[in-house]
């Protein structure tokens, strides 16, 4: 990754300051734990953890089973690391099994809703059963330790009961996004030499069937490590069948025995591989491990979400990431909660469909991501409004910076003016949230807060010398973590340029400032990072103050090559319904950024548009807006949502 800059500066000041109230403290699980360690202020708590990580973490993992005990709790031969070394566990026996042995048994797991409107609702019980005998009938196929397995299905429980299934027999499953396209899943199934692969017919998403089966059979075609496809009958549609190597999901289930043994496995064997796609060249195959990741999810999941026994929690993502593996799937579940899954869009059949679900089951914790805050926002407040919210508890952000007029919609609109929002800064590598605020904190909107418990994050210039306040740079972990990813599959030498670009830290690939008080202002990725006459600013601010004006929704800021310059500033926005692009806009919009950044963040150019490339996980693709600007290749577009 090349180092463009030494630091950048910032411009935009938010100075709005929401404190915590006293009830939400008093019942925090962080407000408890501080005070079972002798602590009376989050500062004290955190000193403590970042100086003793490997007590702090040991501590968090002794509250979940091994089958056996670790002798070293961390192995750091840079950059590689180890955590609970020679430890056994399985990340499914403490996600289920154990909870067999308690009243979590008979609770709720997901709530389950299509977007159809059909419902499916399973106890904790009733998944430990599918997954078992789901494990079972995959085991009898041939799968075992360290196979890898595609799961290639929507927002169904048959997705997550794979994912279960396939971890409980200590197989790797690597989760693709269901409406990824041929080319990117016969890359990704043939970078992880999968072994089989689990999809489905089709599905239903905005109201339109979307067939899967035949992209299943072009991106096989020429394949020679997947023996078996295992299929889900979600639509019950005509599909084209391989005999021999196609099969019923349904059939082969039913086949299982009704218990099917869980796996002991070494602490650092792998658990899965999630792809992310890099600037250029193919996907990164990102592994991350049972012990650590296990321990990493739990205790996040436990002080960020505050999640307790009485909660429903809903994130809505999909486990076709990240933040769907560690924080629909895993971290609920080790925490014994009970999640709500939903299969559809924020807007079908009306954009008042999540505050319904919300209504519906009581959702008490909701975590979405900054593009359907924005997203729903544009549709007005009527919505929001015909709903009974008042379930909600805690908010969480996250995936791009969270612009403050969003943050402060969110929390107005969807957390009566007094709901704290949780904005998680993490990444598909660091496995768990490692930048945020928890119940306690007192919030600035727009900041993602402070590091995390054992956390040691900073922002620094190139050589690793930390930056003044109020100064952006580079943001690096300073130590490794538990749930952080071990390597790149099949590319050890990928893995090592997140620890040698700035000699020996973890660099992330973001541009970050901190202010006097310590909180953290992700600016986004350096890629995004715009040079004007000698100025750095972060493509992000400027967008984040466009979308301060009221005729803005939506908008994307890219550099483009100026002979005086540098670089000048073009922008493209999304207006709100209601308003017109033209002349007079367009000039109130640069007067608007001259008075919330200054002159030298004004775009030359404003473009109105009807819609932004986005990736399928909502972040704008600024690479594809500047190729096309500059008659560029436009390069890699496997991850393109429209
Ligand atoms: O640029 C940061 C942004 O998303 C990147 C990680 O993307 P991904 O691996 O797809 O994982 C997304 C879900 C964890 C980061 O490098 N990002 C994520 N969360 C935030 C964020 N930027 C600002 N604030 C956040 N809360």
């Amino acid at each position: 990754m090349a180092l463009q800059f030494e630091h950048t500066d910032r411009f935009l000041k938010e100075t709005r300051l929401y404190e915590p109230d006293d009830s939400t403290v008093s019942r925090a699980n962080i407000t408890a734990y501080m005070r079972s360690k002798g602590f009376s202020t989050w500062d004290e708590l955190y000193r403590w953890s970042v100086a003793n990580p490997e007590e702090f973490w040991s501590e968090m993992a002794r509250e979940l089973e091994w089958m056996k005990p670790w002798k070293t709790v961390r192995r750091w031969e840079p950059p590689y690391v180890q955590w609970f070394v020679g430890a056994q566990c399985n990340i499914v026996h403490n996600a289920l099994d154990r909870h067999m042995r308690t009243p979590v048994r008979n609770k709720v797991a997901f709530y389950w809703e299509g977007e159809d409107g059909a419902r499916r609702t399973l106890s904790y019980a009733d998944l430990y059963q599918e997954v078992n005998r789901a494990a079972s009938a995959l085991s009898k196929l041939g799968i075992t330790k360290g196979d890898r397995v595609i799961i290639y299905l929507p927002r169904i429980p048959e997705q997550i009961i794979s994912m279960l299934a396939v971890a409980r027999l200590g197989a790797v499953h690597s989760v693709v996004y269901s409406a990824f396209s041929a080319p990117a899943l016969r890359d990704r199934i043939n970078d992880a030499q999968a072994k089989a692969v689990i999809a489905c017919d089709g599905y239903y998403y905005q109201g339109k069937l979307v067939e899967r089966k035949s992209v299943v059979d072009e991106a096989l075609r020429d394949n020679d490590t997947v023996e078996h496809v295992i299929v889900v009958r979600r639509t019950g549609t005509d599909i084209p069948w391989q005999a021999g190597r196609d099969v019923d999901w349904a059939e082969l289930v039913a086949s299982g025995a009704d218990r099917h043994p869980v796996e002991p496995v070494d602490s650092e064997h792998p658990l899965f591989i999630l792809y992310t796609s890099g600037t250029t060249g193919k996907p990164k195959g990102v592994v991350h491990t049972h012990g650590g990741y296990m321990v990493g999810v739990y205790t996040t999941a436990r002080f960020v979400f505050d999640v307790q026994p009485d909660d429903i929690f809903w994130c809505t993502a999909d486990p076709g990431w990240v933040t769907g593996h560690s924080y629909i799937v895993y971290g609920p579940l080790i925490n014994g909660v009970t999640s709500v899954f939903y299969e559809g869009a924020p807007t079908y059949p009306d954009p008042g469909r999540f505050w319904s679900i919300v209504q519906r089951y009581g959702v008490t914790i909701f975590y979405t991501a900054p593009t359907a805050i924005r997203g729903l926002m544009r549709h007005g407040d009527q919505w929001p409004a015909q709903y009974d919210l008042s379930s909600l508890r805690l908010l969480g952000s996250v995936g791009e910076p969270i612009n403050p007029e969003a943050w402060v919609w969110y929390r107005e609109k969807i957390g009566r003016g007094q709901v704290p929002i949780m904005d998680t800064w993490w990444q598909t590598e660091t496995g768990s949230i490692l930048i945020t605020p928890t119940p306690i904190t007192p919030l600035k909107p727009g900041s993602a807060t402070r590091p995390f418990l054992g956390i040691e994050a900073d922002v620094v210039d190139r050589s690793g010398q930390p930056v003044d306040a109020n100064r952006g740079g580079y943001l690096v972990i300073k130590q490794p973590w538990p749930s952080m990813m071990r390597t790149i599959f099949n590319d050890p030498k990928r893995y090592e340029v997140y620890w040698n670009t700035i000699p020996g830290m973890y660099f992330a690939g973001d541009a970050a400032h901190k202010d006097e008080d310590g909180y953290f202002w992700i600016q986004g990725r350096v890629d995004d990072v715009i040079s004007v006459s000698g100025y750095r600013l972060g493509s992000m601010e400027i967008e984040s103050a466009l979308v301060g004006h009221p005729a803005v929704a939506e908008a994307a800021v890219i550099g483009k090559p100026h002979p005086v310059k540098g670089e000048s500033i073009k922008a493209f926005v999304i207006l709100r319904k209601g308003y017109d692009a033209g002349e007079a806009l367009v000039s109130e919009l640069k007067q608007f950024i001259r008075q919330n950044i200054g002159p030298i963040a004004v775009p030359d150019d404003i473009q109105v548009v009807d819609s932004l490339p986005k990736t399928r996980s909502g972040k704008i693709m600024r690479r594809l807006l500047k190729a096309q600007e500059l008659g560029l290749p436009i390069g890699d577009v496997s991850t393109l949502e429209e």
